[in-house]
């Protein structure tokens, strides 16, 4: 059962499956029973942090077929808090069940390569960038965009990994060899003054609502605090929102859609990727908007009308990594302070292991 675009709701009691295991789908998972959904997950590892409040929980691989056609059979709508599975998975998933942004969005997103083209296509700015398929093709991208830059992996990258600067004595035929990969895209640096987000959600019936954009700092490349409301123009923020919109509009996007976009030293804003799906940078729609970014997301997945994403406090979310857990006892003990924790063991460097939103009145 394809999707067939009429707009049906799939009531309170459905079964929502989600592929991935980690915290975003554990939040998803308890968002969708806080409205009566029942989730199933289905991710290759034990123990995950979703599968500790989900319903049912398949451990496979992606690449599975029989696992996933019995996946496809025990769910009403599938959806995705991880977008690096194989699209053929997602064809197949899709002969069976709605899947739920579509495959076509997946393959868009997976790939730096294709979301910069298709930002690009819609007239969005991005950083100037090249395809790089070889080191030769290093060396001439690099010609072109000049020093510094940013050589990144087209797939599989996250919180910085697939990635390699490229300065002013970085051996370009070293750099190829490290990447370790046969596709890859070369980047302009940018120097920017700050980094925003925008997520949007858009329903079955193409309605779309947005969240504040976020102002977002990373150290070491990992998200490190979001921060509502962004210091940035009223014209900026439509800019952000205007951008968000027409990419989940040209998407037919059912779900949800981030946005990393930088802020440049003129003011402009330059899309930097995307992710069809609740982002790390709208964990602070929890503790300080009518509806969450998790609420919104199931909202959208079950073709139910959309929330209100309106903003009631002001908030600063920071991003607990590795150690950063050993303060939860601070965090209890302080005013405003909102802990979440993903259940997860074991403390590795630079592991996401929870979050603490810091909530005040909103400013006028
Ligand atoms: N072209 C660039 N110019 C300057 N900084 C960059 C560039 N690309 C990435 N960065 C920095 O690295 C961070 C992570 O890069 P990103 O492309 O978002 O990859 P990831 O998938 O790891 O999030 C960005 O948020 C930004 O701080
Ligand atoms: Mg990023």
């Amino acid at each position: 059962m394809k999707d067939s675009g009429v707009a049906s709701a799939l009531p309170p009691g459905s079964t929502i499956g989600i592929i991935g295991g980690g915290q975003l789908g554990r939040m998803a998972a308890i968002a969708a029973a806080r409205l009566g959904y029942r989730t199933h997950v289905y991710c290759p590892e034990t123990d995950s942090p979703a599968s500790h409040v989900a319903a049912t929980t398949t451990v496979a691989d992606y690449n599975d077929l029989d696992q996933l056609t019995a996946f496809a059979k025990s769910v009403d709508v599938v959806t995705f808090e991880f977008e690096n599975i194989p699209v053929a998975s997602v064809l197949h998933l899709s002969q069976s069940v709605a899947v739920r942004p579509s495959a076509r969005v997946l393959e868009i997103a997976q790939d730096r390569s294709n979301e910069k083209r298709f930002f690009n296509g819609l007239g969005i700015g991005t950083a100037p960038w090249r395809d790089v398929l070889s080191a030769d093709d290093l060396k001439t991208a690099v010609a072109a965009l000049g020093r510094p830059s940013v050589l990144k992996t087209a797939r599989m990258g996250y919180d910085g990994k697939g990635q390699i600067k490229i300065e002013a004595d970085t051996d370009l035929d070293q750099a190829w060899a490290d990447l370790n990969t046969d596709k890859a895209v070369l980047e302009g640096f940018v120097t920017f003054t700050g980094e925003l987000s925008v997520i949007i959600a858009r329903g079955l019936n193409g309605d779309s609502r947005c969240f504040d954009p976020v102002w977002n700092v990373h150290t070491r490349h990992i998200l490190d605090t979001s921060t509502v409301p962004a210091p940035i123009t009223p014209a900026q923020e439509r800019s952000a929102i205007d951008i968000a919109t027409r990419a989940a509009q040209a998407l037919d996007l059912v779900g949800l859609l981030a946005v990393e976009m930088f802020l440049d030293q003129s003011g402009a804003l330059l899309v930097n990727e995307m992710a069809p799906r609740p982002h790390n940078s709208g964990h602070w729609t929890i503790d300080a908007c009518v509806t969450d970014q998790f609420e919104q997301f199931v909202r959208a997945v079950c073709g139910l009308p959309l929330g209100d994403p309106a903003r009631h406090c002001d908030a600063v979310m920071t991003n607990l990594i590795g150690d950063d857990i050993e303060r939860w006892r601070d965090i209890l003990n302080k005013p405003n302070a909102k802990l979440h924790l993903y259940g997860k063991t074991e403390a590795r460097e630079g592991r996401k292991m929870g979050h603490v939103t810091e909530v005040k009145p909103r400013s006028p």
